[in-house]
């Protein structure tokens, strides 16, 4: 039997702009998704717990292709399994066996499509728990690229290697295309507010990639994003947090014109300015789950905690380890 956990992330900057080859930075957060396997005769067992800060419980134990009784949409739980499929796929495939059987078990602190890197962190701590129980020694670069080709498959091709590269190697990364890389960034006060839905990433990124096909000028928000994230990268070398909240909202104001945001996102990203943060934007996919701000006050948890649509508000630290074995 083998455990291993990977963290979450947010976007500092750059997602969606970054499926276009632009370059994003996100950054590991302490929260974390464990993934234990162990090997049965045939055959995948799934019980899955805690998916969600203070929403559901998952329980689930049968087929990976069968259906839990959770009350979450189908959709949400399609893809959970869906991740947890490939990335076993991916395993055995990196250990050269056609048959293995798994009891697979899930403990996640991160809320499922909420924009803090759910899938990737399941995909990485699955592939690396299920390497590792079947004697294959991975790289964490390895690791990374297969939970990457798992996202790709799982979201119909259309994924960048940010989520799986940040939560493989933890701290904050810089990815453009192919070229992944860790970079060195100051401890940033991040606060999140998660107004308890979600996301779907699938149907969000088709419609970015739409509109950039429908209007030249949304061709040039990602492009502007690309050169946001540039701009954010001078800021982070610099430890210039004013320069980087500044950024931050305009990051998010471009989002929010490629149709990802959300009246809740927007009202959370709003009260942490109001409030008096550095900046603040949605993270990840958008259309609901998670916003990123930065106040090293207790100032911006204190006004989400009483916004109107805000589930949940809390500080999260950067997570310096990426995938690791417990
Ligand atoms: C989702 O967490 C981030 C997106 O940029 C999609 C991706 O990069 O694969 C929206």
């Amino acid at each position: 039997m083998v455990t291993a956990s990977a963290p979450g992330k947010v976007y500092l900057f750059g997602e969606h702009a970054v499926v276009y080859g632009e370059p994003a930075v996100p950054c590991a957060i302490e929260l974390r998704a464990r993934v234990t396997t162990e090997r049965r005769e045939e055959g995948m067992r799934v019980h899955a717990g805690d998916l969600s800060l203070d929403g559901f419980t998952v329980e689930y134990e049968g087929a990976a292709d069968g259906r839990p009784d959770v009350d979450v949409s189908d959709s949400l739980v399609d893809a959970a399994m869906g991740y947890i499929n490939e990335a076993i796929a991916q395993a055995k495939d990196a250990a050269g066996v056609d048959e293995a059987g798994f009891d697979i078990t899930i403990e996640s602190d991160i809320p499922l499509g909420a924009g803090l890197g759910s899938s990737a962190a399941v995909a990485v701590a699955t592939i690396k728990a299920a390497t590792t129980e079947l004697g294959v020694d991975l790289t964490t670069a390895d690791i990374a690229d297969r939970a990457y080709q798992v996202e790709k498959v799982v979201q119909d091709g259309e994924a960048s290697r940010a989520d799986t590269f940040c939560s493989a190697m933890g701290g904050a990364v810089r990815v453009e295309g192919e070229d992944c890389r860790t970079i060195e960034a100051p401890d940033l006060p991040f606060v999140i507010g998660y107004d308890g839905g979600a996301g779907d990433t699938g149907a969000l990124v088709a419609g970015v990639r739409q509109l950039r096909e429908d209007y030249d000028f949304a061709a040039d928000t990602v492009s502007a994003i690309g050169d946001v994230v540039r701009r954010g990268e001078e800021a982070l070398a610099d430890g210039d947090v004013a320069e980087l909240g500044r950024l931050m909202n305009f990051n998010h104001g471009l989002l929010e014109a490629l149709g990802v945001s959300s009246r809740s996102l927007d009202a959370m990203v709003w009260a942490a300015r109001d409030a008096g943060s550095e900046g603040a934007k949605l993270t990840g996919a958008g259309g609901g789950g998670c916003i990123v701000a930065l106040d090293d006050t207790a100032e911006t948890t204190t006004a989400l905690e009483y916004t109107p649509g805000c589930a949940d508000a809390f500080r999260a630290e950067l997570a310096t380890e990426g995938v690791r074995i417990e």
